[in-house]
Parts: structure tokens; C-alpha cells; sequence
């Protein structure tokens, strides 16, 4: 059960939940409204703490206070640093409804307050940014460890002699009061706690091991996900993929026991003659490298290799929800890459459904081959207005771009520039690199009309290069998030692991075209 987000127009200091949390802005000289308000109710103790310059208002501070008791309203209250005012936005507003909800874990509490001050950004936004930080913050995944024993695992967390630290119980409301405008606000909730809910399916099926999360799991999980919203669904298993002649697919399919899927699904909300906009993602449920096998170490990371497909579910989930007036399509290609007597292997040549041969040099470029048959596919039934992929394809992205931005390519400067934007409105960025025709070279093969790797350098592009050689004449974009999908959290609102990304990208980006 995601987590849930209330509005309240109450005054926040009036609000009887277990703890408040303010935000403070590092100029924030003097204190003023509710902070104040607050700091009044606590014999000026925060002031003293700022005094004492034990708190400035960087982001990542926090002190926490203790009212005295029998006034009603919050039992504690904790001032959250905001950073400074002239560079706040949404994504300060994520972080701090984030960090108020990891202070709540802390002291394990299930409910916590927030109010977000007017200034950080339009109300709207500034309403959605804090459902999406709480419910992304409360998220959790604990579905693989077994109950801790009843005794032990109380509320202090102490009982018992294990050394084990008892789980901390998850957040599972958020109250929030937001200044200004209350049908904004209560738009910007509704929004965003449907965000937050998409990108914590994607999270789940990230974290979900290759035993399983198989293809057929993934396609399983879609046909949920129609019947709950409504979608046309279409799950192609090994005979149809065979039948729509998609031989790329088989082929990174052909040495594993698991059967490949072909995953749509189709959400018609838009007005009559509306565009499609197709979505697709990388569904690689475990990528061993296959005959190329990849090397021991770390391995296991591989699991993660489904991640966009994932997002693109994250954000079908969403759009379903929210009933956005459009049309969508999603596409997940799903497969195993792995090693066996009937594995493909380096130097053999494979047909794909568009009709190219391509040589596969490497068995570990797997996911353009599988995204080339999807691509195809989705282009030549339902002629998409723009389609947008997302894949974990290539470790070059990681040494391009780091873990701080998403690499995205494709044919279309205005496609690309929207996706820009929307990745910064989500806090989920991306950056360019040039598709130009002079890499193309490093694709050709001697036997097949492709090769499926382009040699080490520029590794990001001559893959999505690859891909492009797939859409047609379509409108096409391509997100390489191999650095960005999962690791070690960098915000309030993550955990180790898988962090969704880029669900919200996709959402906002979809959802400016509905507009
Ligand atoms: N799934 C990997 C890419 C990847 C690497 C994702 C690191 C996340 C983190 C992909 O299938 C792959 O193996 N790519 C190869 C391509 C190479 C053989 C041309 C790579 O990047 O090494
Ligand atoms: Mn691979
Ligand atoms: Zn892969």
C-alpha cells in the first residue's frame, strides 16, 4: 500500500499528528510565518539553535523539537534546511517532503505533517513535488525478507538480544499543507501522488530478481495493470513473436529456458484523431551477456537490466490513473540473455523484423536487438506521432555521464529538447550526444547489413545509432539510462537499489503533449 497524501487547510502548528516538518531557507533572516509561529511556540529554542550556527538551512539539516505537552496540535517539530530561497523549485520541495518523511522513519512513526511555504514554487507544482518526494521517500521494498519475530521488533527497536536492528515500520500518511491556492493544491496531490505510485511499481519490478521478475512475471504484471485501467493489451509469447517475423528477439532469447515476451499495452483517452505517442522500454530480466559472457564481479547488478521497461509500466500505471486525455502506447520487449547449447553466438547472422540482417559481433549488445524488433513493431502498427525508448544499453553512458543524467539521441531536435525539459521539470535529467552520420561507419558488417556493436569508442551512440536504423520515418528519441536507473541514492527520496528512473521523465513528458 503506497503511502497516502492529505491535504489540510488547517493551521499547520494546529495539525495533531506526531511530528510537523517546516522547511527553512538558508536566508531566511529573520524567521517568519509558521517557522516563526513555531519558533515562538518553542521559548525561541530554534533561534538559539540557529545562533548558535548548529543549523543554516542547507539542505540535508535538520533539528528536531519537542513541544510541551497538552496544546494540541504537533507532539514534535522538525525544521528541514531548504537550501537558499532564490534557487528553490520543485525539486527542493520533493527533497523536503522526502527528508520529513525519512525523519518520521527514524523515529518510527507512521504519520507525519508538512507544511510547504508559498515561495518555493507554483502551488501546483510545489503540491505534486511533495507527493511525489513523501511517497517515493516512504517506498520501501520488503516483500523478500521473511517477518522479524514478534518479540524484539517493538517500538524501540531494542527488545530481545539480537543485534539486529528491529525494521523501522513504513510512513503510511502524510499530511500537507501547502500556501496558496487550494484547487491547485489538490491538483498538484492528485498528480503527483500518481506519479509516485507509477515510479514505485517501476522500483518494485527493479528490485524483483531475475528468478522472479521472468518475461512472463512482466507480462503478467501488464495484463494486471490492464485490466485495472482499462488498456488494450497485447502479450506476445515465442509463436507470435515467430509470426510477426521478430528474429532479433528470438535470437537473445534462444539460450535461456525462460520464454521472451512481447509486451503492449494501449491507453485511448485522447480526442478523437488524437496522435500516439509510444513508449518503450528495455525489458532485459537478467543480462549475463550471454556466449560474450560479462565477468563475475558484480554481475548480479544485471537483474536491473529490465529498468526502462519497468518505468515505461511505472508510467502506463500513472497515465491509467490519471485518466490523462491522450493516446499512449507501451511497448516492453522482454528476455533472458543468457549462455546455453542453443545460444546465439558471436559471428552469427540474424534476420529482425524490419528485414535487416545483422551480424552479432558481441552477445551482450543485446538490448538493441531486442528494442530493434519492438521499434519496428510499434512504428509499423500504430504509426506513433513520437516514439520515446529508454533502455540500461550501454556501460559507455555510465563513463560519459555519470550517475547524474540520463544520455538521450535521436532524429528529432524538438523531441529531444521536450524530453529535456520534462527530465528537468522531473528531476530526472538528460543530456545530449551528437547521432551523428559519421559514426554510423563503425555499424557496418562485412556479411549482414549491420554489425550489432560499433567498437569501444562512442560506445552510447553507435548504439542508439543502431536503434535509429529501426523506426522508420518516425519521430524517435532514445534515453540511455544505464547510469541513472539504479545505484547508491543521491536524494532523500531514494533508496539503494532501483530508483524508477525515468517514470517521471516519461510522465511529464506525456503529459505536456496531452496538454
Ligand atoms: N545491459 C548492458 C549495459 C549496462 C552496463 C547497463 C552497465 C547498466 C550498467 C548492455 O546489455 C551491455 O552489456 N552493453 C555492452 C555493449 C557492448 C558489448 C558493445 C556494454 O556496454 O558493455
Ligand atoms: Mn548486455
Ligand atoms: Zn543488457
Amino acid at each position: 500500500m503506497d503511502m497516502q497524501v492529505r491535504l489540510s487547510r488547517q493551521d499547520p502548528l494546529a495539525i495533531a499528528a506526531p511530528l510537523l516538518a517546516l522547511a527553512v531557507f538558508s536566508d531566511d533572516q529573520p524567521l517568519e510565518g509558521v517557522v516563526a509561529e513555531a519558533d515562538r511556540l518553542l521559548d525561541g529554542a530554534f533561534s538559539r539553535v540557529r545562533k548558535a550556527g548548529d543549523f543554516r538551512g542547507k539542505e540535508e539539516e535538520s533539528a528536531l523539537f519537542y513541544l510541551p505537552p497538552g496544546r494540541g496540535g504537533p507532539t514534535r517539530i522538525v525544521f528541514v534546511g531548504a537550501g537558499k530561497s532564490s534557487e528553490s523549485d520543485a525539486e527542493s520541495v520533493r527533497k523536503f517532503a522526502a527528508s520529513a518523511v525519512r525523519k518520521a522513519e527514524s523515529l518510527y512513526l507512521t504519520r507525519v505533517a508538512a507544511h510547504v511555504p508559498g515561495d518555493f514554487a507554483p502551488v501546483l507544482e510545489s503540491a505534486k513535488a511533495a507527493a511525489e518526494g513523501a511517497i517515493l521517500a516512504a517506498w520501501d521494498f520488503r516483500e523478500l525478507k521473511t517477518a522479524p519475530e514478534e518479540s524484539g521488533a517493538g517500538a524501540a527497536g531494542t527488545g530481545g538480544d539480537s543485534e539486529e536492528e528491529a525494521p523501522k515500520p513504513l510512513v503510511e500518511e502524510m499530511v500537507l499543507s501547502v500556501e496558496g491556492d487550494a484547487t491547485a493544491a489538490e491538483e498538484g496531490v492528485r498528480i503527483g501522488s500518481a506519479y509516485g505510485a507509477g515510479e514505485g511499481l517501476a522500483r518494485d519490478l527493479q528490485w524483483l530478481p531475475g528468478n522472479i521478475a521472468t518475461p512472463t512475471h512482466l507480462g503478467e504484471i501488464a495484463l494486471g495493470l490492464a485490466q485495472e485501467y482499462g488498456f488494450t493489451s497485447h502479450i506476445l509469447g515465442p509463436d507470435q513473436l515467430a509470426a510477426e517475423g521478430m528474429g532479433a528477439i528470438l535470437a537473445v532469447s534462444a539460450g535461456s529456458e525462460q520464454e521472451p515476451r512481447l509486451i503492449v499495452l494501449e491507453h485511448r483517452k485522447g480526442p478523437a484523431g488524437s496522435p500516439m505517442l509510444a513508449l518503450v522500454g528495455k525489458g532485459l530480466t537478467f543480462d549475463a551477456g550471454g556466449i560474450s559472457i560479462k565477468p563475475a564481479g558484480g554481475m548480479e547488478e544485471m537483474k536491473y537490466d529490465m529498468s526502462g521497461g519497468a518505468a515505461v509500466l511505472g508510467a502506463m500505471k500513472a497515465i491509467g490513473e490519471l485518466e490523462l486525455p491522450v493516446d499512449v502506447v507501451g511497448v516492453v520487449p522482454s528476455s533472458e540473455n543468457l549462455l546455453s547449447g542453443r545460444a546465439t553466438k558471436p559471428g552469427d547472422v540474424i534476420n529482425t523484423r524490419a528485414g535487416k540482417t545483422v551480424e552479432v559481433i558481441n552477445t551482450d549488445a543485446e538490448g538493441r536487438l531486442i528494442l530493434a524488433d519492438a521499434l519496428s513493431y510499434v512504428v509499423d502498427h500504430y504509426s506513433p506521432a513520437a516514439v520515446v525508448d529508454c533502455a540500461t544499453l550501454t556501460g559507455a553512458c555510465v563513463i560519459a555521464l555519470g550517475h547524474h543524467a540520463a544520455a538521450v539521441l535521436g532524429n528529432d531536435e524538438d523531441l529531444i529538447s521536450e524530453l529535456r525539459e520534462a527530465g528537468d521539470r522531473a528531476a530526472e535529467r538528460c543530456w545530449p550526444l551528437p547521432l551523428w552520420d559519421p559514426y554510423r561507419k563503425q555499424l557496418e558488417s562485412t556479411i549482414a547489413d549491420l554489425k550489432n556493436v560499433g567498437g569501444r569508442p562512442a560506445g552510447t551512440i553507435t548504439a542508439a545509432w543502431f536503434l535509429s536504423e529501426f523506426v522508420g520515418d518516425a519521430k524517435w528519441a532514445h534515453l540511455d539510462i544505464a547510469g541513472t536507473a539504479y545505484g547508491d541514492p543521491t536524494a532523500p527520496y531514494q533508496r539503494k537499489g532501483g530508483f524508477g528512473f525515468p517514470t517521471r521523465l516519461l510522465l511529464e513528458w506525456v503529459r505536456a503533449r496531452a496538454q
